[in-house]
Formats: structure tokens, C-alpha cells, sequence
């Protein structure tokens, strides 16, 4: 067979072992971690889902290794407690008997021990070691590490990744990346230290250099051992990517895969996990910089999910392995579809940061388009139906299209009724923004595969309680959305007024002053594409808060980009338009005019709950989802999409 991306499905030698291909998942924090510090019942199925995609190899994360100056979640692995080495080798069965080498990320967090700890008292408690003595910019004071305790930890890797390779982990991965304590070694911002351990290159590389070499002791001569670093700190005093290919070069000896991230994970967050605002593969560059340099084999990480891009990074030799993180969350199977030459049927990470802000809102992990993470332990395989029955969708949007393709894949015969011309509903408006391209990519790519599964798809076509008596399903799964809430306001007749949702389509009628009203999700993130269209834009939302309900980790970024992009003004409530602007009440009861020559409307949206109760008695089966039964987002719609699905 011709394979269309034949770099990319190649495999690769690192030590005494072969991986299958250059696709390898990038660490990614466990599920769960028992109390014990072993890895916790819903862990080994989270990694297990990508070994069986067909990534060549999954590293799991993050094993403390030396707990005692370490502590970088309320709950982290740890193998040095007695019974903990069993889960380990669960886990690492569970990647390997899909073919992928398992591989464990060890770690020590240094100076940020504790980041994470939500308890603040006991992270105020935990005692942070570090290069130096110093205080943290947020006022936790930090040790300097003695040379007997850099010994114990020096040590402490090596046990660590010699009981990794008892319990059957095939590679370690060593961190010396994202600012944690290796990396506060090699920064020269952080690391000024006057003993052997500071100063100088040859100096700060020491603890790294004596770190792998304890790891080798331990693992013996052809155990891979690939070490993570950033290729640049990406902040002022912390190294450049020519002190990165010094740090790769000095390194290169000891390790089989250098693996080239970039920035620190306290200063620079979203260099490191890069967002939707910015382009595809951003840090391939470092990597390309450091194999320059180097003979040992280079891996780049970083926004990376397009297979026409991964295959010209390996082909170009910018890089010999291409690991990606979030993108394997949202389709496990995207080296399957990659090996299968069907690159179509990849459904693409939205950059939405819902995997990473799961974990310190509700402790667990989810993905906004695979309803199957950090719920593996429920099923990782979709069963076929024992019957086949005949379900009906009503609703084209992300909800119907998912509940009809899971429907179909299950076995049944699917029809999917859409009242518009088009599949997509709310998706199909993001296609006027670029950042949120993926967005509208996930509705074209539910298309292809609804029509390869061969769902019977009758678009311009409303189910009606007629139609569906009609045609007597034996299931119905309702999902027609919700609409926008268009407030009446004085003065709206005959101006240029665009409801957000129609933005895609006439968008190019705003003049070169917007007011954009509401700044929910919806609102911001029009404002920042009409302020990168070179527009001035004036955002006007009623609360004191923006984005209310964007996650935590995406809010920050969204934040920013907001106030980059358009004036803000929180606390008014719209009132009129004039040929002036947008009249406003603040909280005093006064009147302010927000100016502008063009309207946005981002008020939000309301459940079509009429549409939907007039279905409820239609059929023998019927459940409601998404956005009527509550407008949410794309995770809520997709997760009960599928398992309305299944339980037909
Ligand atoms: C849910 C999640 C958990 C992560 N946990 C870790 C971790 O424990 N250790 C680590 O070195 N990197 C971790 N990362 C960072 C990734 O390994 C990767 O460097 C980053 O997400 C950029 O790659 P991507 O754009 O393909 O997601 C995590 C990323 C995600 C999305």
C-alpha cells in the first residue's frame, strides 16, 4: 500500500527499540491518582485509548520522584510507596498490548511545587526547593537545595526509572522542561548558584547531565530515555534557543530523543500549550534550531494536528518525531486514519483548553469533541447494537450530526432531518473566524463521516410531529438547538444591525466602528476578529464580568485578546441606538453613549423548547439533547449526543 504521508508512518530506532511510526503522545497528566499515590482505576484506560489510535508511543505523567522536597498536585504518582508498582504495570499493559512502547514522564517541580494545590493552606505549608534561596514573585519563600539533597534526587530519578522499566515501561522521559526544577537549573534567570551547580553552561547542565546518567545506571544501555527541555525559556533573562542548542548539545550524549518544547509553564502558559489564537506548530522552529545542532534524533511538540504539516516537518528534517498532546485527545485514532490514508475523517482539537481546565475544576479529565476521555473506564469501544433499529435525528447541528454517527456506527439505520439547506448549525458560523477555523472543520468533518456511514441525510427537511409519525422510528433523538436572543432595543429599524450569529454571512456590512453588545463568548471573540480586521470596537456587556462562562484556563487568553482588541465597557445595559452609538444605563442609572456606526448583537441564546416538547411523544425512544434541552457548549451537546446514542 502507498501510504500519503510515508515520513510520518515511518518508523523509528531510538535505543534497542522500534517505534512504529513518528506520531508519539505527548505527556499528559493521569485521570486519577489514588490516594496511595498509585495510579488510580481510570488512568490506564486514558493512555490506553491513544496506544490503540495508534500513536507509536504514550508517555504517562507525571511520577514525582522525590516526594520528600516535591509535591506537585494534591495527589501525584509515586513509586517508591510499597504497593504501588502493580498499578504501574496495569497501566503500562495497557499501552503496550496495542503495540506502543508505554513510556513515564519523571519529575521533580522545584521551586513550584504545590502550583496546582488548590488547598491553600497546605500549599502555603508545602516547603518549595530550589536553585536559590529567594522569594516567589507570589510571596512562597523558596530553599536553596543542598548538594546532599540534589544527591538524593539525582538518586531518586535513577531508582524511579529503574522501578519504571521493572514495572514494564519500554522508554522514561525526563523533564528538564516548562520551568520545573531541572529547567531552574539550566535558566540562567533562575539558577545563580555560586557552587558547581551554578554559574556557568558546563555548571548548570550538571544536575541534568548526573540525573540521565543515574537513569542509564538504572535502565541499563538501549533502554530509550528521551529528554524533555524547552528549546527557549521565551521570557526576558531566561535562555534564548542559541543557549537551548548549547543545553540540547551538552546534553545529547546521554539521551536517545530530544524533545524540544518551549517557554515555562509559570511565565509563559500559553507558549508552552499554545491557543487557538495562535498558528499550527508555532514551536516547530525551536526544534528545527536544536537538530541543527544535534546528532540524537529531535522530536517537536506544540499545536501540531495537521498530517500534511507533521509529514513535511519529518520529510524536511526539521524533526524526527512529531508529539502531539491535546490533538490525540480529540481523536485517539488520528494515526489509525493517518496509517489508513484517510486524513478527512480526523476530527481536530479545538485548542479550547476544556481537557486542561477540567482537572482543577472537577478533578478529572474531559474533551470537548471525544466524549470518551476521562470516561474510559465506561467503555472504550462502541458496542454494536443487537437490533437494528431505524432512529431518527431532528437537528443537524453538532448534537444531531454526533448522535446520528454514533447511531450509525453502532449499526443502526439513521436518518438525520435538518429544517436548513445546510448540516452544521452553529458551527457553520464560525467559518468567518480563523481562530475558531477548527470549529467549523468539526461540523464539515461529522459531514464526511455521516455520509460514510451511510446516515440518510434529508436537509431543508423540519422534523415535525407529522413527519415523524410518518415515519415511525423506533427512536428519536431530538436536537434542535437553540436560537439567538434578539433584544428589542429603541432605534434598531433601519441601521446596521447584524445578530452575531449571522456574522459569517454579513459581516462585511459593519462599518469601521462596532459596538459589539455582550460580552459572553460569543461577543469576545467577535470583537477580537473585527479589531484584527483593523476595526475599532467598542464591547459593552451588562455584568462586571466578561466570558462568564469560559473555562479557566481558555479565560485568561480570551481576556486578553479581548482588551487587546476592543474598548470594554462591563456594567452598562444597552438601551438604544442612535446614529451616534449605543445608549447605555450604568449602575448609577445614568446614561452613557458607547460609540460606533454598527451593531453587533451577542446577547446569547435560548432553547428551541417548543420545537423539542412537541417531539416528545413521537416515538417509542426519544431524548433530547444539547443546546434545547440548555444552551451550553460544543462538550455538553457532543457527550449527550453520544450516549443517547448508545443507549438505543
Ligand atoms: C491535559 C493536558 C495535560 C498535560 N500534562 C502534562 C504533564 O503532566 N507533563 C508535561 O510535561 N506536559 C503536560 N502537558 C503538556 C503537553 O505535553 C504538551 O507539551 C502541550 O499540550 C502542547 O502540545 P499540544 O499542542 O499538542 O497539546 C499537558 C497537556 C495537556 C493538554
Amino acid at each position: 500500500m502507498k501510504r500519503m504521508y510515508p515520513h510520518l508512518c515511518s518508523p523509528i530506532r531510538l535505543g534497542n527499540v522500534t517505534f512504529r511510526n513518528r506520531i508519539f503522545s505527548a505527556p499528559m497528566g493521569a485521570t486519577d491518582i489514588a490516594t496511595d499515590c498509585s495510579v488510580g482505576p481510570r488512568t490506564p484506560g486514558f493512555y490506553e485509548l491513544r496506544a490503540k489510535g495508534g500513536a507509536a508511543a504514550v508517555t504517562a505523567s507525571e511520577l514525582a520522584v522525590h516526594p520528600k522536597t516535591d509535591a506537585s498536585h494534591s495527589l501525584h504518582l509515586d513509586l517508591s510507596v510499597p504497593g504501588c508498582l502493580g498499578s504501574h504495570t496495569f497501566l503500562a499493559d495497557a499501552i503496550k498490548r496495542h503495540g506502543a512502547v508505554a513510556s513515564i514522564e519523571l519529575n521533580h517541580c522545584g521551586q513550584y511545587a504545590g502550583t496546582y494545590l488548590v488547598d491553600k493552606e497546605k500549599k502555603a505549608s508545602l516547603c518549595q526547593y530550589g536553585p536559590i534561596d529567594w522569594v516567589r514573585p507570589d510571596g512562597i519563600p523558596v530553599k536553596a537545595l543542598t548538594e546532599e539533597q540534589i544527591a538524593e534526587i539525582v538518586k531518586s530519578f535513577g531508582e524511579a526509572a529503574g522501578l519504571c522499566k521493572r514495572a514494564g515501561y519500554g522508554m522514561v522521559m525526563v523533564h528538564a522542561g516548562h520551568g520545573w526544577l531541572l529547567n531552574q537549573f539550566l535558566s540562567p534567570y533562575y539558577n545563580r548558584r555560586t557552587d558547581r551547580y551554578g554559574g556557568s553552561l558546563e555548571n548548570r547542565l550538571r544536575i541534568v547531565r548526573e540525573v540521565l546518567e543515574s537513569v542509564r545506571a538504572a535502565v541499563g544501555p538501549g533502554f530509550p530515555i528521551e529528554l524533555r527541555i524547552s528549546g527557549s525559556e521565551l521570557f526576558e533573562g531566561g535562555y534564548d534557543i542559541q543557549e537551548g542548542c548549547r543545553i540540547a548539545q551538552g546534553l545529547e550524549d546521554l539521551v536517545d530523543l530530544m524533545h524540544v518544547s518551549a517557554g515555562t509553564y509559570q511565565i509563559g502558559f500559553f507558549v508552552t500549550t499554545p491557543p487557538m489564537f495562535a498558528e499550527h506548530g508555532c514551536n516547530v522552529h525551536l526544534a528545527a534550531e536544536v537538530k541543527k545542532h544535534v546528532k540524537v534524533p529531535v522530536a517537536t511538540v506544540g499545536a501540531l494536528n495537521d498530517p500534511d504539516k507533521m509529514e513535511e516537518i519529518i520529510a524536511s528534517g526539521k524533526a524526527d518525531v512529531v508529539e502531539m498532546a491535546r490533538g490525540l485527545l480529540a481523536d485517539p485514532e488520528f494515526p489509525n486514519k493517518v496509517m489508513a490514508n484517510h486524513p478527512e475523517e480526523i476530527v481536530h482539537c479545538l485548542r479550547c483548553y476544556t481537557c486542561m481546565a477540567e482537572r482543577p475544576t472537577t478533578e478529572t479529565r474531559r474533551c470537548a469533541v471525544n466524549p470518551l476521555v476521562g470516561r474510559e473506564m465506561e467503555g472504550l469501544d462502541l458496542v454494536p447494537a443487537l437490533v437494528r433499529k431505524r432512529v431518527l435525528v431532528a437537528g443537524g447541528g453538532v448534537g444531531g450530526m454526533e448522535a446520528a454517527l454514533t447511531a450509525a456506527r453502532r449499526g443502526h439505520q439513521v436518518t438525520l432531518c435538518e429544517k436548513t439547506g445546510e448540516l452544521g448549525g452553529i458551527l457553520r458560523e464560525e467559518q468567518a473566524i480563523p481562530f475558531k477555523r477548527a470549529m467549523y472543520q468539526l461540523g464539515v468533518t461529522l459531514e464526511t463521516l455521516l455520509k460514510k456511514h451511510g446516515v440518510d441525510i434529508r436537509l431543508n427537511t423540519e422534523a415535525t410531529p407529522e413527519l415523524v409519525e410518518r415515519e415511525a422510528p423506533d427512536a428519536l433523538i431530538v436536537a434542535v438547538g437553540s436560537s439567538p436572543i434578539v433584544p428589542k432595543l429603541a432605534g434598531m429599524e433601519g441601521r446596521n444591525v447584524v445578530v452575531v450569529n449571522d456574522y459569517y454571512l454579513r459581516g462585511n456590512q459593519l462599518t469601521d466602528d462596532v459596538v459589539v453588545l455582550g460580552g459572553g463568548l460569543a461577543g469576545c471573540e467577535c470583537a477580537i476578529h473585527l479589531g484584527q480586521l483593523g476595526k475599532r470596537v467598542y464591547l459593552v456587556e451588562m455584568r462586571d464580568e466578561l466570558a462568564v462562562d469560559c473555562n479557566i484556563r481558555q479565560k485568561p487568553i480570551l481576556l486578553e485578546y479581548t482588551h487587546r482588541f476592543a474598548t470594554v465597557h462591563t456594567g452598562l445595559q444597552g438601551e438604544s441606538l442612535t446614529d451616534e452609538g449605543l445608549v447605555c444605563r450604568n449602575v448609577k442609572g445614568e446614561t452613557e453613549l458607547v460609540p460606533g456606526t454598527s451593531f453587533i448583537l451577542a446577547v446569547g441564546q435560548r432553547s428551541n423548547t417548543a420545537a423539542a416538547d412537541a417531539l416528545r411523544d413521537s416515538a417509542p425512544f426519544v431524548r433530547v439533547v444539547g443546546d434545547c434541552v440548555q444552551p451550553a457548549n460544543i462538550t455538553q451537546a457532543i457527550y449527550q449526543a453520544y450516549h443517547a446514542a448508545k443507549d438505543i
